[in-house]
């Protein structure tokens, strides 16, 4: 039988020592190509012949380009599809789409409006299947700002993270680096948008030390590195609800004030200037939401060489 695919599913797939490996991957291929133009490539070409397809059922700016440019850097090809310009928008299945992509491609890239679509196309594609993000998980960012913030401020294990407003698909993965890498973690979230329970179950089976309150201040007082996302994500529906319950956990300078001093402020982006934060906030000497941004491209590197050249 064949070897399984090697997925990049969720954080929780992996233990703390491969994340590691991942993120130190990334920082010197980052390193080795500092001020070179976007378009040159990576000298060893790693992924020279390899094929990736990326497919987009929400939209995106970050994770295409990132993964784009990634691929090439590697020396491989890409090809982003739209999931309504395909069979898929005419009810195609996952499972059906994804054991034709595996004739085609070697590792394919879902941006999901469902989790349960990328569970579907894991389980049926023959080729690495990486999240890009979904209703439920956004590993890819996560790793990326794991990777920012221990630039910027050393090892996770020695930070204390506030995350303030919805206990969104980025909190999810947050909440699994944390109990994988270490560190310690602090919701601040309406009772109503918690995060899902069953992660933080798996979560505190881990021993991590993560703490659930519906205060914003009380999830900021003392952190160094705060960090939040938009009030109505992709998938959701309930925008003028969660604008209402959100309001009190907007990132300004007011909130800002009880975190340590010079605490970093991440935001995965798009964000909604003025809704979640604030343009000081955002634009402010400690933000690092761009830095987040860039490493993006260097994270997505070492992930498809993860999954794509095991050993490499
Ligand atoms: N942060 C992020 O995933 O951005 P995009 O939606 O632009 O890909
Ligand atoms: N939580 C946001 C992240 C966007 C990158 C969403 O799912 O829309």
């Amino acid at each position: 039988m064949a070897a399984s695919p090697r997925h990049f599913l969720d954080l929780r797939d992996f233990d703390g020592a491969a994340l590691g490996r991942i993120i130190a991957s990334a920082r010197q291929r980052k390193q080795a190509r500092s001020g070179w133009p976007k378009g040159k490539p990576d000298p060893d070409l790693p992924l020279k012949g390899h094929m990736l397809a990326l497919i987009f059922q929400r939209p995106s700016t970050r994770t295409r380009v990132s993964f784009e440019v990634a691929m090439r850097q590697l020396g491989g090809e890409v090809l982003a599809l739209s999931a309504n310009e395909t069979q898929i928008g005419r009810g195609e299945t996952i499972a059906d789409t994804a054991r034709v992509l595996s004739r085609y491609v070697d590792a394919i890239m879902l941006r999901a409006s469902d989790h349960t679509h990328l569970a579907e196309l894991a389980e049926h594609a023959t080729v690495p299947v990486i999240n890009g993000l979904t209703s439920l998980t956004h590993p890819c960012q996560v790793m990326a700002d794991v990777m920012t913030l221990e630039e910027e401020r050393g090892p996770l294990a020695q930070q204390k993270i506030a995350w303030v407003g919805d206990g969104n698909n980025v909190a999810a993965s947050w909440i699994q680096a944390v109990a994988l890498l270490g560190g310690e973690l602090r919701l601040g979230c309406p009772e109503q948008l918690a995060p899902e329970p069953r992660n933080l179950a798996w979560a505190a089976k881990n021993n991590a030390a993560i703490r659930l309150t519906t205060s914003p201040q009380d999830a900021v007082r003392g952190a160094n590195c705060v960090i939040t996302d938009a009030w109505v994500s992709m998938h959701d529906e309930d925008a003028a609800s969660r604008h209402n319950l959100l309001k009190p956990y907007q990132v300004n300078a007011a909130l800002m004030k009880l975190a340590a001093p010079g605490a970093m402020f991440m935001h995965c982006l798009p964000a909604h200037r003025g809704e979640e934060v604030t343009d000081d906030v955002m634009d402010g000497p400690h933000s690092a939401i761009f830095d987040e941004a860039e490493n993006r491209l260097h994270i997505q590197k070492s992930i498809l060489l993860h999954c794509l050249k095991p050993g490499a």
